[in-house]
Protein backbone atom coordinates (compact mmCIF):
# COMPACT_ATOMS: atom_id res chain seq x y z
CA UNK A 1 0.00 0.00 0.00
CA UNK A 2 1.83 3.53 -0.85
CA UNK A 3 2.38 5.68 1.93
CA UNK A 4 5.35 7.81 3.51
CA UNK A 5 7.27 7.77 5.98
CA UNK A 6 8.25 10.39 8.30
CA UNK A 7 11.97 11.33 9.49
CA UNK A 8 12.45 13.43 12.57
CA UNK A 9 15.52 14.90 13.50
CA UNK A 10 14.81 15.61 17.01
CA UNK A 11 14.91 13.07 19.26
CA UNK A 12 13.42 15.45 22.51
CA UNK A 13 9.72 14.34 23.83
CA UNK A 14 8.44 17.52 23.14
CA UNK A 15 9.88 17.92 19.58
CA UNK A 16 8.48 20.94 17.39
CA UNK A 17 9.80 18.84 14.39
CA UNK A 18 8.20 15.17 15.52
CA UNK A 19 4.35 17.78 16.36
CA UNK A 20 5.11 18.98 12.71
CA UNK A 21 5.33 15.63 11.18
CA UNK A 22 2.55 14.31 13.59
CA UNK A 23 0.44 17.03 11.91
CA UNK A 24 1.35 15.94 8.67
CA UNK A 25 0.07 12.59 9.52
CA UNK A 26 -3.50 13.83 10.31
CA UNK A 27 -3.62 16.76 7.43
CA UNK A 28 -2.31 13.77 4.82
CA UNK A 29 -4.94 13.02 1.89
CA UNK A 30 -7.02 10.01 1.80
CA UNK A 31 -5.20 7.11 0.80
CA UNK A 32 -1.81 8.43 1.41
CA UNK A 33 -1.28 7.27 5.20
CA UNK A 34 1.91 8.42 7.25
CA UNK A 35 3.80 6.08 9.41
CA UNK A 36 6.46 7.65 11.60
CA UNK A 37 9.92 5.81 11.70
CA UNK A 38 11.12 6.50 15.40
CA UNK A 39 14.06 3.94 16.09
CA UNK A 40 16.94 6.74 15.16
CA UNK A 41 17.82 7.01 18.68
CA UNK A 42 18.52 3.18 18.74
CA UNK A 43 20.73 3.37 15.83
CA UNK A 44 24.59 2.80 16.57
CA UNK A 45 26.57 4.99 15.44
CA UNK A 46 28.08 4.97 11.61
CA UNK A 47 30.48 2.34 10.92
CA UNK A 48 31.79 1.97 7.23
CA UNK A 49 33.46 -1.59 8.63
CA UNK A 50 29.32 -2.73 9.42
CA UNK A 51 28.22 -1.66 6.21
CA UNK A 52 27.83 -5.40 4.60
CA UNK A 53 26.72 -7.18 7.60
CA UNK A 54 24.60 -3.96 9.49
CA UNK A 55 22.89 -4.60 12.62
CA UNK A 56 18.80 -5.11 13.14
CA UNK A 57 18.37 -1.61 13.67
CA UNK A 58 20.00 -0.54 10.44
CA UNK A 59 18.32 -3.04 8.51
CA UNK A 60 14.85 -2.03 9.74
CA UNK A 61 15.53 1.69 9.04
CA UNK A 62 16.55 0.37 5.37
CA UNK A 63 13.59 -1.76 5.04
CA UNK A 64 11.05 1.04 6.50
CA UNK A 65 12.71 4.10 3.64
CA UNK A 66 12.65 1.23 0.76
CA UNK A 67 9.06 0.58 1.52
CA UNK A 68 7.98 3.74 1.63
CA UNK A 69 7.04 5.95 -1.50
CA UNK A 70 7.79 9.59 0.01
CA UNK A 71 10.11 10.64 3.01
CA UNK A 72 8.52 13.48 5.39
CA UNK A 73 11.67 15.21 7.05
CA UNK A 74 11.78 17.68 9.40
CA UNK A 75 15.02 18.15 11.78
CA UNK A 76 15.92 20.95 14.25
CA UNK A 77 19.09 23.25 13.99
CA UNK A 78 21.85 22.29 16.71
CA UNK A 79 24.98 24.40 16.28
CA UNK A 80 24.23 26.07 12.53
CA UNK A 81 24.23 22.44 11.73
CA UNK A 82 22.68 18.87 11.88
CA UNK A 83 21.84 17.14 15.30
CA UNK A 84 24.41 14.49 15.15
CA UNK A 85 21.91 11.72 15.63
CA UNK A 86 20.00 12.21 12.31
CA UNK A 87 23.54 12.87 10.47
CA UNK A 88 24.43 9.14 12.22
CA UNK A 89 21.14 7.90 10.08
CA UNK A 90 21.62 9.23 7.09
CA UNK A 91 25.30 8.01 6.86
CA UNK A 92 23.74 4.72 7.40
CA UNK A 93 21.60 5.67 4.32
CA UNK A 94 24.20 6.04 2.42
CA UNK A 95 24.69 2.27 1.76
CA UNK A 96 20.67 1.93 1.13
CA UNK A 97 20.52 0.86 -2.64
CA UNK A 98 17.26 2.67 -2.38
CA UNK A 99 17.61 5.48 -1.48
CA UNK A 100 18.83 7.15 -4.36
CA UNK A 101 15.57 8.98 -6.21
CA UNK A 102 14.08 8.57 -3.05
CA UNK A 103 11.01 11.90 -3.07
CA UNK A 104 11.69 13.56 -0.27
CA UNK A 105 9.41 16.74 0.77
CA UNK A 106 11.68 18.94 3.71
CA UNK A 107 9.59 20.77 6.57
CA UNK A 108 11.55 23.20 8.28
CA UNK A 109 9.77 23.89 11.74
CA UNK A 110 12.07 27.52 12.60
CA UNK A 111 12.17 30.04 10.36
CA UNK A 112 15.77 30.78 12.02
CA UNK A 113 17.23 27.25 11.25
CA UNK A 114 18.18 27.95 7.84
CA UNK A 115 21.99 26.68 8.09
CA UNK A 116 20.81 22.99 9.61
CA UNK A 117 18.62 23.10 6.35
CA UNK A 118 20.98 23.73 3.77
CA UNK A 119 23.21 21.49 5.04
CA UNK A 120 20.46 18.76 4.92
CA UNK A 121 19.78 19.60 1.24
CA UNK A 122 22.99 19.60 0.59
CA UNK A 123 23.50 15.81 2.63
CA UNK A 124 20.10 14.71 1.28
CA UNK A 125 21.00 15.84 -2.93
CA UNK A 126 24.29 14.19 -2.58
CA UNK A 127 22.63 10.86 -1.67
CA UNK A 128 20.73 11.38 -4.71
CA UNK A 129 17.58 11.91 -3.20
CA UNK A 130 14.94 14.22 -4.85
CA UNK A 131 13.84 17.00 -3.16
CA UNK A 132 10.51 18.10 -4.15
CA UNK A 133 10.13 21.88 -3.92
CA UNK A 134 6.98 22.76 -3.81
CA UNK A 135 6.10 20.22 -0.81
CA UNK A 136 9.09 21.56 0.80
CA UNK A 137 7.72 24.34 3.50
CA UNK A 138 8.91 26.61 6.53
CA UNK A 139 6.94 27.50 9.39
CA UNK A 140 7.09 29.05 12.24
CA UNK A 141 6.88 26.22 15.25
CA UNK A 142 9.23 27.84 17.50
CA UNK A 143 8.70 28.08 21.48
CA UNK A 144 5.04 28.25 20.35
CA UNK A 145 4.86 24.89 22.13
CA UNK A 146 1.93 23.63 19.98
CA UNK A 147 1.00 20.17 19.58
CA UNK A 148 0.38 18.15 16.80
CA UNK A 149 -3.57 18.58 17.66
CA UNK A 150 -2.50 22.62 18.04
CA UNK A 151 -0.99 22.71 14.24
CA UNK A 152 -3.85 20.72 12.83
CA UNK A 153 -6.47 23.11 15.28
CA UNK A 154 -4.73 26.34 13.47
CA UNK A 155 -6.13 27.25 10.05
CA UNK A 156 -3.44 29.14 8.15
CA UNK A 157 -1.26 26.59 9.57
CA UNK A 158 -2.92 23.28 8.65
CA UNK A 159 -3.82 24.80 4.93
CA UNK A 160 0.05 24.99 4.04
CA UNK A 161 1.07 21.70 5.45
CA UNK A 162 -2.19 20.17 3.50
CA UNK A 163 -1.25 22.15 0.14
CA UNK A 164 2.56 20.99 0.32
CA UNK A 165 1.38 17.48 0.93
CA UNK A 166 -1.64 17.88 -1.71
CA UNK A 167 1.97 19.14 -4.00
CA UNK A 168 3.59 15.74 -2.67
CA UNK A 169 0.89 13.15 -3.70
CA UNK A 170 0.68 15.53 -7.33
CA UNK A 171 4.69 14.75 -7.46
CA UNK A 172 4.43 11.23 -6.60
CA UNK A 173 1.41 10.42 -9.33
CA UNK A 174 3.32 12.48 -12.17
CA UNK A 175 6.87 10.39 -11.29
CA UNK A 176 4.32 7.15 -11.08
CA UNK A 177 2.87 7.91 -14.32
CA UNK A 178 6.27 9.17 -16.14
C1 LIG B 1 22.44 22.15 21.60
C2 LIG B 1 21.52 23.07 20.87
C3 LIG B 1 22.00 23.85 19.86
C4 LIG B 1 21.14 24.69 19.14
N1 LIG B 1 21.65 25.44 18.12
C5 LIG B 1 20.82 26.20 17.37
C6 LIG B 1 21.31 26.91 16.23
O1 LIG B 1 22.48 26.89 15.92
N2 LIG B 1 20.41 27.64 15.50
C7 LIG B 1 19.07 27.68 15.82
O2 LIG B 1 18.31 28.33 15.11
N3 LIG B 1 18.58 27.00 16.88
C8 LIG B 1 19.42 26.26 17.65
N4 LIG B 1 18.93 25.55 18.72
C9 LIG B 1 17.49 25.62 19.00
C10 LIG B 1 16.75 24.41 18.43
O3 LIG B 1 16.95 24.27 17.05
C11 LIG B 1 15.26 24.57 18.72
O4 LIG B 1 15.09 24.53 20.10
C12 LIG B 1 14.39 23.53 18.04
O5 LIG B 1 13.05 23.83 18.34
C13 LIG B 1 14.71 22.14 18.50
O6 LIG B 1 13.92 21.24 17.76
P1 LIG B 1 12.82 20.32 18.45
O7 LIG B 1 11.80 21.24 19.10
O8 LIG B 1 12.22 19.55 17.32
O9 LIG B 1 13.52 19.46 19.44
C14 LIG B 1 19.77 24.74 19.46
C15 LIG B 1 19.29 23.91 20.49
C16 LIG B 1 20.15 23.08 21.18
C17 LIG B 1 19.59 22.19 22.28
Amino acid sequence: MPHLLTLCGSLRQGSTNRALLQALAHLAPAGLPVLHYEGIGELPLFNPDLSDTPPAAVRDLHAAVAAADGLLIACPEYARGIPGAFKNALDWLVASEQFPGKPVALFNASPRASEAQAALRLVLLTMSARIVESASVTVNLLSKGMTAADIVAEPGLAEVLRCALGHFQHDLKEARES
